[in-house]
């Protein structure tokens, strides 16, 4: 991203209400984008994610041979590349985009040729030795900048490995299997916490044969992929800035649908109906193996009470938790977030961004190495927020910026475009004024 240029004012809203249906989720459409790119045929998409992250993603597997077309319809069109990458003249670059940096290096460290990924200011501060040391297992050769991008992959033969990730992480682990797809023998990731589970499920809806335990997923090598034709499920990481907000707002009614429901993602729900928020879940089917429905919610009338967030959960909700701290102050009782260290590496510090934008919205709150504690009962007041041009900073203060005293400025807001573009069109319609 480039410096935070655009500032966007949020005046307070007096309830939410509408209903709206999302453009497609990012994870999974990072994924379909990337089997798409790599496998044999042509693929097409609905709902593919608006977002800047998955077009970086797009642009990356161009560079490498797929073709890429955008139908009048709206629809994505990607030409598959049948296994083998054309080599890339230039870096790759992957934006602002973790996923995008470390599935595709897990994608291209099996094939023959040189590639080097590059990604933009944040990307390049966060960890990569998280994939290093797997592919370096796997004896690929890859090279690093003290831990960081650029990110230099000298491809070629890799041989299958059985790995434990130290740290819950479904793009290493989907770094992993896209390596262990193209591999000799069987690979196995192991997981402590079940992390978000669409690359397994889009590996077998492209034909890829893989089993899974509860704590494990292996993949046999050697495996071509096909096309296919699929409708991405509406984020349900951008559907939580707009559940939050309804949750805040005594007599609000939202709906949301064709929302993508996977279990993996979906801990959302529950937290909020631990808080008290009124949801109901209408319309559950498949689609290539993912959940969607529609969801419903409304606040409760005596308000939302309080809630802890730990060990797995955090894990899980580890996109949703900058909103989640950021209503805090609005409930009764507080939020305490504990055991979410990885917000720390995420687009930006989020718990440092967190902590410090609550307090120029006048709460009070205490930060901890691996979370944050905002107790209940404050009142907000509108303030100048500082995004870090992080998308996730700018959505989430827009939302408690709905229910505070006088009105917001939001620094940075265009960074909300790296996963949800249409993210203050919307937050316009369904909040009333
Ligand atoms: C993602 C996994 C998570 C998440 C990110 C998207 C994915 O990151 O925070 O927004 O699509 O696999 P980690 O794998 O680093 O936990």
């Amino acid at each position: 991203m480039p410096a935070s240029t655009e500032e966007r004012i949020i005046r307070p809203a007096q309830n939410v209400r509408g209903s709206l249906r999302l453009p497609g989720d990012k994870s999974i459409s990072h994924r379909y984008g990337m089997l798409a790119a790599f496998a044999e045929g042509v693929s097409r998409f609905r709902n593919f994610s608006t977002g800047a992250d998955c077009a970086s993603t797009l642009a990356c597997m161009e560079a490498l041979g797929a073709q890429v077309r955008k139908l009048d319809d709206g629809s994505v069109e990607i030409a598959g590349v049948g296994g083998r990458v054309r080599p890339a003249e230039a870096p790759l670059d992957c934006g602002n985009s973790g996923s995008t940096m470390r599935m595709i290096a897990g994608l291209l460290a099996p094939q023959e040729g040189r590639f080097t990924l590059v990604g933009d200011e944040s990307l390049s501060r966060r960890p990569m030795e998280r994939i290093l040391k797997p592919l370096a297992a796997m004896g690929a050769r890859l090279t690093l900048t003290e831990g960081h991008a650029p990110l230099m992959i000298d491809g070629g033969p890799l041989k299958a490995i059985d790995y434990t990730t130290p740290v819950p992480s479904a793009q290493v682990k989907t770094c992993i299997l896209l390596a262990g797809l193209q591999t000799e023998g069987t690979t196995t990731v192991r997981e402590a916490v079940r992390t978000r589970d669409h690359s397994e499920l889009a590996l077998q809806a492209f034909g890829a044969k893989l089993t899974r335990t509860l704590d494990a997923v292996s993949i046999a090598g050697s495996q071509k992929l096909h096309a296919i034709e699929a409708a991405v499920p509406g984020d349900i990481s951008s559907a939580a800035f707009f559940l939050c907000a309804a949750a805040l707002f005594p007599g609000s009614n939202l709906v949301l649908d064709f929302l993508g429901l996977n279990p993996t993602r979906a801990a959302l729900l529950d937290v909020l109906t631990a808080l008290g928020a009124q949801i109901s879940v209408l319309n559950l089917e498949e689609k290539n193996a993912e959940l969607v429905g529609t969801v419903q919610v409304s606040a409760p009338a005596e308000g939302l009470g309080a809630t802890e967030i730990s060990g797995a959960l955090a894990a899980q909700l580890i996109d949703e938790l900058p909103v989640l701290a950021a209503i805090g102050p609005y409930t009764a009782g507080g939020i305490r977030i504990r055991d979410a260290k990885e917000l720390r590496v995420k687009e930006s510090d989020r718990i440092a961004l967190v902590a410090k934008n609550l307090r120029a919205m006048g709460a009070e709150v205490t930060e901890f190495e691996d979370g944050l504690d905002v107790p209940g009962g404050q009142k907000l007041h509108g303030a100048t927020i500082d995004s870090g041009s992080d998308h996730r900073i700018a959505m989430a203060f827009s939302v408690a910026a709905l229910k505070a005293e006088g009105q917001t400025l939001i620094q940075g807001a265009e960074s909300a475009a790296i996963s949800f573009p249409e993210f203050f069109d919307l937050l316009d319609l369904v909040a009333e004024r």
